[in-house]
């Protein structure tokens, strides 16, 4: 089985929460993951300081786990404009990690990263572009077979379906169809400062209607600025990988009971569909095709 904690919004800086952090990092020692995944907003203003600090608290994890990192769109400056045009991610490469697309590999996942936040583009929103994909599509295309294959971008490409707007990233459509094409059976993201778990196919049939990508955005970690149902709430997910399973946890905080706490529990099948015939059409019965 993989085991993934997969936590977002970090937000060193005015909004962190120390003690929610303590009690993140404690709760993934816990579930002592293969791999953690952290998807973006590592501080709020991209300052040296509060760069300084998300860099300390990474390196007070253990030292052989394997870490997703992404950067957000409060990770390149907002109001120092000069830097945000001509070196936005300068402190993100310096602190967090120097690459900004990446792949990481473990025993049974290939991941692929990709850079979301577009300072020279849009302020709060992203974009994904077709060298990032066609990055991504040699990444999977070198990965095993049997690999998960996961994408993890800060910006979501599925509306947080509460009516608070919050609009996906531009062509979230097209991205997910190319997603799809790559075999990408997960994608993890943050930016809503709430969960979301579902499914592509919730928000975009796509070209194969049979399948869909899981999708799971985290709320905000550790920071005091949930919202929406996550207001004033901190949250993560623990995701699953077993066999023709892929199972996400959604924990939140409750500080009546001192920890992070499981509130929603998911399950979504995973290729391959045994209850699918050779051609991707339903078995009679839905039963299994030998
Ligand atoms: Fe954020």
């Amino acid at each position: 089985m993989l085991r993934i904690v997969h936590g977002s919004d970090i937000h060193f800086g005015r909004p962190h929460d120390p003690a929610m952090a303590r009690a993140f990092l404690e709760a993934t020692l816990e579930r002592s993951p293969d791999l953690l995944v952290l998807s973006g907003d590592f501080t709020q203003r991209a300052k040296v300081a509060e760069f300084r600090e998300a860099r300390s608290w990474l390196d007070g994890l253990p030292r052989d786990l394997p870490i997703v990192v992404t950067p957000g769109n409060h990770d390149v400056p907002l109001w120092r404009v000069a830097e945000r045009l001509l070196s936005p991610f300068r402190n993100y490469r310096r602190f967090i990690h120097p690459e900004l697309d990446r792949v990481t590999r473990v025993p049974g996942a290939t991941v692929v990263s990709l850079n979301s936040a577009a300072p020279r583009r849009a302020i709060t929103n992203g974009r994904l572009g077709s060298r990032q994909l066609e990055f991504a599509r040699r990444a999977f295309d070198a990965s095993p077979p049997e690999d998960v294959r996961i994408l993890v971008a800060h910006h979501h490409l599925a509306p947080a379906p509460d009516y608070q707007g919050d609009r996906p990233l531009p062509r979230a459509r097209q991205i997910l169809e190319a997603l799809e094409s790559m075999g990408v059976q997960l994608v993890l993201g943050g930016h809503l400062h709430r969960a979301y778990i579902g499914n592509s196919l919730d928000v975009h049939p796509g070209a194969d209607r049979n399948r869909g990508i899981v999708i799971v955005q985290s709320g905000t970690t550790t920071s005091r600025r949930g919202r929406a149902r996550e207001q004033e709430k901190n949250s993560f997910n623990e995701i699953r990988v077993e066999g023709a399973r892929i199972e996400v946890e959604h924990l939140m905080h409750f500080r009546e009971d001192g920890g992070f706490r499981p509130f929603s529990h998911h399950v979504f099948p995973r290729p391959p569909f045994s209850w699918l015939g050779q051609d991707g059409t339903a078995a009679p019965g839905g039963g299994k095709v030998a």
